[in-house]
């Protein structure tokens, strides 16, 4: 817990007088008994194809599932098994089984778990997908592709390869790969801009405030004009920075400022950036106008309007079929299972890694935003932890994202708040 800092409780105080029209500070519920505490919910119910009020249970499963998968993990052998992933609906583990003969050694050793786990029929070991693998990421270092995401995918028992479908060095690529043994999957998408979204006006119109708020999903804007999104509250030697996409440092002396109706306020210039392997920056607030919460709020298309959450936490990323959730600027907030991490990408000449893969909707000035999971602590709609920032993908299609952890291990701890 030394990479989190907790934000006290006093200096809640003026936030829920702004946000919550100076109801006292009691925990929401969601329960059958009082749905209204539900909506919050709704993303990730709509995620799941459930009711709202069915979530709470659901997350509850998901923790179960994600600590059970963790001590799977290490007892299975890549020489046998093919990865795992969870089915959260269903209540399982799905483990990918290419020996039948191993089945009966790892139910002994799970013997608590028996009713979660389901071995699955699979041709794929691991340690060959491992080698499929990295024989495609070195090719696609080679062929230099514009954009490219490679991952071990447990769902499909097999590399998947996300590649943008009007790059020219695609052909000779794809012939290449498909030679490889197992032979991955290749999925073409589009990769063009998509026109602007253009909020209703009028839904965007929010009480009056004395200060100048940066929370998760703010729109910020570089000096230059560029529009990313702010992602959490860190700090790092006492002083408070906002971690960001390291793409969004366009140049020299990268100042942004947080977009509001009437004015653009300076936070500070981003100084630490990285774009090599990794893909975050730091910007460290300078103005002292501008107050940082631990809050993630941003617009939801679908019901038209704005959720809030409060940061208590960060996760790992360590299953896949678990729920992630990003805040950006441009598309809002959307939600999507994970479908690999630990993947890498190839984008311009540049290779990133320890990427986490989401399906779900995305554009080009979400990155930076907050990407992050429902804690649902006793059915509290409203706590969220941090996962990481998005940084890119596919736009509409695939979403991949840095963990928070990379943050972490340059020696950035996240602000939450006390629960
Ligand atoms: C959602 O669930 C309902 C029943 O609960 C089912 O009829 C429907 O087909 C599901 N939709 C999807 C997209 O899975
Ligand atoms: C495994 O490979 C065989 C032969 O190629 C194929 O028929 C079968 O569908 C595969 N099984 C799975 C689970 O993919
Ligand atoms: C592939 O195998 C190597 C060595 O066993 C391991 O370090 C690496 O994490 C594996 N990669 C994946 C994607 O599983
Ligand atoms: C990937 O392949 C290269 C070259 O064949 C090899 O040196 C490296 O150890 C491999 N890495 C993993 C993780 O298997
Ligand atoms: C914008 O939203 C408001 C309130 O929801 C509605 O009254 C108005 O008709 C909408 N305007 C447009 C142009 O959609
Ligand atoms: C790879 O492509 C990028 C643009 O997509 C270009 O800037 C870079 O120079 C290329 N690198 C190599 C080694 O060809
Ligand atoms: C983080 O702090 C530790 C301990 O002070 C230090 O050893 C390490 O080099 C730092 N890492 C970075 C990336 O600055």
């Amino acid at each position: 817990m030394k990479n989190i800092y907790n934000y006290l409780k006093t200096l809640l105080i003026p936030f829920v007088f702004i946000l919550q029209n100076c109801s006292k500070v009691s925990a929401q519920i969601c329960s059958k008994t009082n749905p209204i505490n539900c909506l919050q919910f709704e993303p990730l119910a709509r995620l799941w194809n459930v009711s709202n009020e069915e979530v709470p249970e659901l997350l509850d499963l998901e923790k179960i599932l994600i600590s059970l998968d963790s001590k799977l993990q290490p007892l299975l052998n890549e020489l046998y098994f093919g990865g795992t992933y969870l089915d959260i609906k269903a209540g399982k583990v799905n483990v990918n089984t290419v020996d039948q003969s191993k089945v009966d050694e790892i139910r002994n050793k799970m013997k608590n778990y028996q009713e979660y786990l389901n071995f699955i029929a699979a041709n794929n070991t691991l340690s060959q997908l491992n080698s499929t693998f990295n024989q495609t990421f070195i090719l696609a270092q080679q062929f230099n592709l514009t954009n490219c995401i490679i991952s071990i995918e447990p769902k499909f028992n097999n590399v998947v390869i996300y590649l943008s479908m009007d790059d020219g060095k695609n052909k000779e690529f794809i012939e290449n790969v498909e030679t490889f043994n197992p032979r991955p999957i290749i999925k073409l998408l589009p990769n063009e801009e998509k026109e602007e979204i253009l909020f209703n006006s009028s839904t965007l119109v929010e009480k009056r405030i004395l200060y100048t708020l940066v929370e998760g999903g703010s729109r910020i804007v570089h000096n230059n004009g560029i529009a990313c999104s702010a992602g959490f509250w860190m700090k790092k030697n006492n002083e408070d920075f906002i971690v960001s996409a390291g793409h969004c440092y366009i140049n020299f002396p990268a100042l942004f400022y947080v977009y509001s109706i009437q004015n653009n306020h300076l936070i500070g210039p981003m100084g630490e950036h990285h774009i090599r392997l990794y893909d975050i920056g730091f910007i460290r607030k300078t103005n002292t106008d501008i107050i940082l919460r631990p809050v993630i709020r941003q617009f939801y298309r679908i019901i038209t309007q704005f959720l809030q959450f409060l940061i208590v936490g960060s996760s790992e990323i360590t299953s896949c079929g678990v729920h992630i959730c990003k805040a950006g600027q441009r598309t809002g907030i959307s939600c999507g299972l994970v479908s690999a991490f630990n993947s890498v990408q190839t984008i311009g000449g540049l290779i990133r890694i320890r990427t986490i893969v989401v399906p779900m909707d995305n554009n080009a000035g979400d990155s930076g935003g907050s990407m992050f999971r429902y804690n649902g602590l006793n059915g509290q709609p409203n706590l969220a932890n941090a996962v990481g920032i998005y940084i890119g993908g596919f736009f509409g299609d695939v979403a991949a994202g840095m963990p928070i952890s990379i943050a972490f291990d340059f020696n950035y701890s996240l602000v939450t708040h006390n629960i």
